[in-house]
């Protein structure tokens, strides 16, 4: 569900029509809509009640400060993975206490940024690592909580490249060794270990997996519990795929996510932690677009439009579907035909949809991207020294630019010529 909405014949988010934006902002901008990210968050605390609980919001499906602060003033926390996240987190007003530190490589700087900040805890990924932050943390004089992330290898059945639970891949110490580095962590100066922390995949169209791994978390923490450890975090991780066709069956419902989450580690006495962004922010943003031309070519019909794979990534990066509507009504309902719809940059890939069913509109048509909020504006480039697209966030009737589109003078502004050129 989601506030994207034909109301008089134009798309609107909210009660704002979107033609209004664009003829503010100019295209491609994204737009945000604040009721549906509430709604989203909700969704999942409702999901986890009565049991102790914090959502925190992946940062990287979406950072804006403004989307940040949004979701922080309902309560949310945060799960950062690097530097950069960790003080949009902050600027945003989350207090440390409501951060979670997950990534791979986290480096010693970002490890004291966090440490003398404020952080609820490190999710740590290897002996390496854990060994650093009890350095990091004794040379402060401070204590780091952490929890380690297992790999409980459950293949995820999602896209293989954004698949982290699988024996394998590169997140996470296997979860058949994680007794003897609880141990170490334990001895280790500066670390108090707090909990246990998995996370799959995202994109993930079943609770199977997530069953799985979760049934071995709960085996895992009566068994380092019986070590002697004060197991009293569990954090589960993101994951929950989306709806991104309408005509798709859709992925589980935050609810029964929840009902299986106290299901499988429910008893166990713990807080609950999960780090979902894509079900948070993904349907609560559209790519909105222009149509440049309608080119007729030898074999099929193309769409350039004037947002490109520099925008938004995922349909070149993971052959992702994002459905793709005129914000006019009317064409939506007019005579269909199959295009290609595609950008101007200048490589094959630069292609968003193949073979699409779509009104046949005409120059200059604005058309949306939807379920363009996760993964979609924080992946953008200026490849092809294009200006990062701009984001709007609307909440009821008013809107707001919440980044604007640089001017070319700053982009160029950026670079600098060495006075020996
Ligand atoms: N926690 C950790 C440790 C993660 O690595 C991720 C996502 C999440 C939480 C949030 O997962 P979500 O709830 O959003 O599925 N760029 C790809 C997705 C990459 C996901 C990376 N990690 C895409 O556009 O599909």
């Amino acid at each position: 569900m989601d506030h994207f909405l034909y109301k008089n014949g134009v798309l609107h988010a909210e009660d704002v029509a979107l033609s209004d934006i664009g003829a503010q902002v100019g295209t491609p901008f994204y737009c945000y809509s604040t009721a549906t990210l509430t709604r989203h968050y909700q969704l999942f605390t409702e999901a986890l009640s009565p049991l102790p609980h914090l959502v925190c919001f992946a940062i990287k499906s979406l950072s804006n400060l403004a989307v940040l602060k949004t979701l922080a003033d309902l309560g949310a926390g945060m799960d950062v993975v690097s530097a950069g996240e960790y003080l949009r987190a902050k600027a945003a007003g989350v207090p440390g206490e409501r951060i979670v530190f997950s990534g791979v490589g986290k480096t010693r700087e970002e490890m004291h940024l966090a440490l003398t900040g404020g952080i609820r805890q490190f999710n740590v990924e290897s002996e390496p690592e854990m060994r650093a932050l009890s350095q990091v943390a004794h040379g402060l004089g401070l204590i780091a909580p952490i929890t380690i992330r297992v790999n409980p290898d459950v293949d995820a059945k999602t896209h293989e490249k954004i698949s982290t639970g699988k024996k394998g891949d590169k997140f996470g110490i296997p979860i058949s060794r994680a007794r003897e580095v609880y141990a170490e962590a334990a001895a280790l100066p500066g670390l108090e270990v707090v909990g246990i922390d998995v996370h799959i995949g995202s994109q993930l169209t079943a609770l199977e997996p997530f069953e799985a791994a979760y049934l071995k978390v709960a085996e895992l923490t009566r068994a380092l519990r019986a070590d002697g450890h004060n197991i009293r975090r569990l954090d589960l991780g993101g994951g929950l795929g989306i709806p991104y066709a309408r005509d798709n069956s859709a992925p589980p419902l935050p609810m029964d996510y929840g009902a299986m989450v106290k299901r499988t580690v429910g008893d166990l006495g713990c807080e609950i932690e999960i780090e979902p962004g894509r079900l948070i922010s993904g349907n609560a943003g559209i790519l909105v677009s222009s149509v440049i031309y309608v080119k007729e070519g030898e074999d099929r019909d193309f769409l350039i439009i004037d947002a490109a794979m520099n925008d938004l990534i995922r349909p070149a990066m993971y052959g992702a579907h994002h459905d793709i509507i005129p914000l006019n009504e009317a064409e939506a309902g007019a005579e269909q035909r199959a295009f290609d719809i595609v950008g101007p940059i200048c490589e094959s890939g630069d292609t968003f949809a193949k073979g699409r069913n779509m009104p046949a509109v005409t120059e200059g048509a604005l058309i949306a991207f939807r379920s363009a909020g996760a993964y979609g504006a924080v992946m953008a480039s200026e490849y092809n020294s294009r200006p990062l697209v701009p984001e709007v966030l609307v909440r009821g009737d008013h809107f707001a630019v919440i980044r604007a589109r640089p001017t070319f003078d700053e982009m160029l502004s950026r670079d600098t010529i060495p006075e020996w050129l």
